[in-house]
C-alpha cells in the first residue's frame, strides 16, 4: 500500500488551468486523444472525454509512479498478505493464472485451483450429458438455481445473463438472492423439484439469506421425494471456503467445491463460485472467461502506466473524485445483456473502496469511493439523462458498447451505437446559447432568449467509452478484470484496504437481535432505540 497516510497532491495548477478549458477545446488536441486511448485485448478504452490534458495526465502519472504501485501490484499477484485487517492474501488473479503468460501465484495455490476447476468441469460435463448420477447428482437437470448473495450472486448473475447467446440448450439458470420469501415462493412455483439442481454458494456458509433460502429449497425438494433426505441431497452442490459447514448443513462432501480465504467474495466469480456460469455456457467457455481475465492481468502486469488500461481508468476516477469533487459515476451499458453490470460494479467498487480509515489507523483525508449507479442505454436516455445533460451536478459517465452484436438486426445495432456515440459527444460538447438562440424562431426577443437559455447545454461533462469487439466470454472476462485492477489501484492511491468489508457487519448484528424481538412486547424492548421500537409496534399492530 501507498506510504503512510500521505494525502494525494491537489494538482491545483492543472485543475485551475483546466477549469477554464472546455472539453470542446481538449478534444481538438489529437495528440492528447491518443494518450487517453488504449486497447486491452478485445476491449478498447477511450478516456479522451475526461477533463485532463497531457500535462495533467503526466503530473498524475508521475505521482502514481512515485507511489511504487508496481511493487504493490506485484505483492498482490505474488500472494503477500495485503488484506491486513484479515491477514489474508488477495489472489483472485491466481484463479485465472492457468491462462496467464505471466503467472505469479505460488505453484501450490495454482495446482489447488486447477484441481478444483477440473472437479467442477467433471460435474458440469456429467450434468450436461444427462449423467448427473455419475457424480452423485440427479440424472436429469432442467433448471439450475444459484442461491447466494453479494459476491456469491452478482458476478455469476452478470456473466450468466451476459453470455446468454452461449447458453447450453435445455438447461435454465435462476438466481435466488434475497430473503424476501416472495422470490423463493415464485421460483418454486415455476420449477419441477425433481429436475432442479441447487447450488448453495456462500464463502462463509454463515450468510442468513443463503442458508434460509437453501433450507426452503431443501424442504421443497425433500417433500417432492416423500421425505427421502438422501434422495434430496442429490439435488445440491455447495461452494464454500467453509467446507465443514457445508457438509454439516447436509451437502455430501463430494458435492462441495472449495473456494479460499485468499479470494474475496466480490472477486470470486472465477472460482467454483462461478459454477452456475459453467453450467450455463459449458466448461470450455468458462475457461475462455478466465483467459480473458488473464489477458487483462498480463496487460496490467506489463503495460507502461501511460498505456495501461486499469491505470488510466484509476487516474480518471481519482481526477473526477478528488480533484473535480464528483460524488457519483454512472455506468451505462448499451447492451441489454450487460444489465447486471452496474449492480455488479456497485459491490466491486463500493464494498471495496467505501472506507474512511487507513489500514494503519487514522481517518482518510481524501474522499474515497463515489456512488456507482446506472442502467442500460438507450432506456436510461429516456429516464435520467435529462439530469446528466442539464442538472446542476456533473456526473461522470461510463458508456459500454459492443462493435459486433450476436444478432443479424443491423439497423437496431446501428441505432444503438449511434445513440451511445451521440450521448458521449453531446455531454462533452454541449450546445452553446448562440446555437440555441438561432433555433428559437418565434416569440419576442425576451421569450426567444429565455427559451434559448433553457435549451443550452453547457457540455463539458466527462465520460469514458469502453468498446468490446463483441460480447464473448473472453471480452467479458477482460472487462471485469480491468475493473478489478482499477479498484486495486484506487485502494492503493487512497491508502485503504480494498479487500475487507467491516462496514457490513453492524447491520447484520442488529438484525440478528431484532429477529427474535419482532413478536415480543414492545415495552420490554429496552435494548433498541425508540424509532426501532415504534416500527416494531407498527408492524405488530398491522399484522
Ligand atoms: O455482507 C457482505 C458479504 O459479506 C459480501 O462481502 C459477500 O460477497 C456476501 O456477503 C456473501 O457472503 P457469503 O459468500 O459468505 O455468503
Amino acid at each position: 500500500m501507498n506510504s503512510k497516510n500521505a494525502r494525494l497532491p491537489s494538482f491545483e495548477a492543472h485543475a485551475s488551468r483546466l477549469s477554464s478549458t472546455h472539453l470542446r477545446q481538449l478534444l481538438a488536441d489529437e495528440a492528447r486523444g491518443d494518450r487517453l486511448r488504449t486497447r486491452v485485448g478485445p476491449v478498447w478504452l477511450d478516456l479522451s472525454r475526461q477533463k485532463l490534458d497531457v500535462a495533467a495526465l503526466d503530473a498524475v502519472g508521475e505521482y502514481l509512479q512515485s507511489t511504487h504501485w508496481q511493487a504493490a501490484r506485484d505483492a498482490m499477484f505474488a500472494g503477500e498478505h495485503i488484506n491486513t485487517s484479515e491477514d489474508r492474501a488477495v489472489l483472485h488473479t491466481a484463479l485465472r493464472a492457468g491462462q496467464s503468460r505471466h503467472p505469479r501465484a505460488p505453484a501450490e495455490v495454482r495446482q489447488e485451483i486447477e484441481a478444483t476447476l477440473q472437479r467442477m468441469g467433471h460435474i458440469v460435463d456429467a450434468v450436461h450429458r444427462g449423467e448427473g448420477e455419475s457424480v452423485g447428482l440427479i440424472p436429469q437437470v432442467t433448471d439450475v438455481v444459484n442461491i447466494g448473495i453479494g459476491g456469491s450472486d452478482l458476478g455469476p448473475r452478470l456473466a450468466v445473463h451476459a453470455l446468454e447467446q452461449f447458453h447450453v440448450k435445455g438447461l435454465r439458470s435462476h438466481f435466488l438472492t434475497n430473503v424476501d420469501g416472495q422470490a423463493a415462493y415464485n421460483l418454486m412455483n415455476q420449477l419441477d423439484p425433481r429436475r432442479t439442481l441447487v447450488i448453495l454458494v456462500s464463502k462463509t456458509f454463515t450468510t442468513q439469506e443463503t442458508l434460509l433460502n437453501g433450507g426452503v429449497f431443501l424442504d421443497w425438494i425433500v417433500r417432492a421425494h416423500d421425505g427421502n433426505k438422501a434422495a434430496a441431497s442429490k439435488h445440491f452442490l455447495a461452494v464454500s471456503s467453509n467446507v465443514d459447514a457445508a457438509e454439516k448443513w447436509g451437502v455430501p462432501a463430494a458435492q462441495v467445491l472449495p473456494m479460499w480465504d485468499f479470494v474475496g467474495g466480490r472477486y470470486s466469480l472465477w472460482s467454483a463460485v462461478g459454477a452456475s456460469i459453467a453450467f450455463s455456457v459449458g466448461m470450455d467457455r468458462f475457461r475462455e472467461l478466465l483467459a480473458g481475465a488473464a489477458e487483462a492481468d498480463d496487460h496490467f502486469l506489463t503495460a507502461e502506466w501511460n498505456k495501461n488500461g486499469p491505470v488510466l481508468l484509476a487516474i480518471a476516477e481519482m481526477w473526477n473524485r478528488n480533484v473535480l469533487k464528483r460524488t457519483s459515476r454512472a455506468v451505462v451499458p448499451y447492451v441489454d445483456a450487460l444489465v447486471d453490470l452496474p449492480s455488479y460494479l456497485q459491490q466491486l467498487e463500493m464494498e471495496s473502496l467505501g472506507k474512511h480509515v487507513h489500514p494503519t489507523g487514522g481517518h482518510v483525508e481524501d474522499s474515497t469511493v463515489p456512488v456507482v449507479w446506472g442502467s442500460i442505454g438507450t432506456n436510461a436516455q429516456h429516464a435520467y439523462f435529462q439530469a446528466l445533460h442539464q442538472g446542476t451536478d456533473v456526473v461522470p459517465l461510463e458508456f459500454i458498447g459492443i462493435v459486433k452484436p450476436a444478432h443479424p438486426l443491423a439497423k437496431n445495432h446501428a441505432a444503438l451505437l449511434s445513440n451511445l456515440l451521440a450521448q458521449a459527444a453531446a455531454l462533452a460538447l454541449g450546445k452553446t446559447f448562440d446555437e440555441a438562440l438561432a433555433e428559437a424562431k418565434t416569440g419576442t426577443e425576451e421569450q426567444r432568449r429565455a427559451l434559448a437559455e433553457q435549451r443550452t447545454f453547457e457540455g463539458d461533462r466527462p465520460s469514458t467509452v469502453l468498446m468490446l469487439d463483441s460480447l464473448t466470454p473472453r471480452s467479458l472476462g477482460a472487462l471485469i478484470a480491468l475493473y478489478e485492477h482499477k479498484v486495486f489501484l484506487l485502494g492503493h492511491l487512497w491508502r485503504i484496504n480494498a479487500f475487507d468489508q467491516w462496514g457490513v457487519e453492524l447491520g447484520k448484528a442488529i438484525a440478528s437481535q431484532i429477529l427474535p424481538s419482532l413478536d415480543a412486547d414492545p415495552d420490554t424492548l429496552t435494548q433498541f432505540d425508540s424509532a426501532t421500537v415504534e416500527l416494531i409496534r407498527t408492524i405488530q399492530s398491522r399484522k
